[in-house]
């Protein structure tokens, strides 16, 4: 597991747990979204944003967002031009949230979202031509269960959600399809995902990065953050869009 991840992410959960019943507004992107109480979105959203515009749309018919949260890299690819788009979560706040998005920004006929834990909902022979999760890549132990919707957001227990999702992945992709995963190696558990991405025939590379830091006393008090500090006291942080290639 990793400790700066899970400290980042304990403190982010807690955060969103006191604010959850709030529904508001944001920007990102330039363009304005509707956050449903329940859902994420606000101020986590710069890697959100990141992967959004970094995602390829070139030769993309059939596109799958799982966990759309307020639906921006679905929303954006309808707007750029991919003409059907599928927006998949187990929270239906969530979805419901991607649903007033779209229509908020014209693409309601090209974005169908759907509540669904993994590929459940889906017609068992549907295929994409890409396939995206922003996922919750913060590895927590085995044994700890999720006690709110906002948990999924941010923890998976063991990383058993990310071999699900691989494991089902395979199959729903056709077979030029690409498959991608924002994920952070300063947060993540770079070692169990190359592992799990393994066992489902999935290699790892990185295709896009931002990587910036931030003095560690500004994320918190914890002495986590001092013990991942370099020596000018700043936390290294990436957000990465990975391809898992076949
Ligand atoms: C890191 S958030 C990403 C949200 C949004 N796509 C974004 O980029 O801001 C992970 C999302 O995955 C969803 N999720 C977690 N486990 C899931 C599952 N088993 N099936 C479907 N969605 C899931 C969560 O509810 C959450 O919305």
């Amino acid at each position: 597991m990793n400790e700066l991840g899970l400290t980042m992410g304990r403190e982010a959960y807690a955060h969103a747990v006191a604010e959850q019943d709030r529904e508001r507004e944001f920007t990102l992107l330039d363009m304005r979204w509707h956050q449903l109480g329940g859902v994420l979105g606000g101020e986590y959203n710069h890697a959100t944003g990141l992967f959004a515009s970094w995602l390829p749309r070139d030769g993309v018919g059939r596109m799958l967002e799982m966990g759309c949260g307020c639906g921006v890299a679905s929303v954006v690819a309808a707007l750029s031009g991919v003409p059907r788009v599928t927006a998949l979560d187990i929270n239906p706040a969530a979805v419901r949230t991607t649903e007033m998005n779209a229509r908020r920004h014209g693409v309601a006929d090209r974005v169908r979202g759907l509540t669904s834990d993994l590929f459940e909902a889906l017609e068992p022979e549907e295929t994409f031509d890409l396939i995206f999760w922003n996922s919750p890549f913060i590895e927590i132990p085995l044994e700890q269960t999720h006690e709110s919707a906002l948990a999924y957001h941010f923890f998976d227990p063991g990383y058993t959600m990310h071999r699900r999702f691989l494991g089902e992945a395979a199959k729903r992709l056709t077979p030029e399809g690409r498959l991608f995963l924002g994920f952070s190696f300063a947060m993540g558990s770079a070692e169990r995902l190359r592992e799990v991405a393994g066992e489902a025939g999935f290699g790892v590379r990185v295709h896009r990065q931002e990587s910036f830091s931030v003095p560690a006393m500004e994320l918190g008090t914890s002495p986590v953050y001092a013990a991942h500090a370099d020596d000018e006291a700043r936390v290294h942080i990436d957000f990465t869009l990975l391809e898992l290639p076949r």
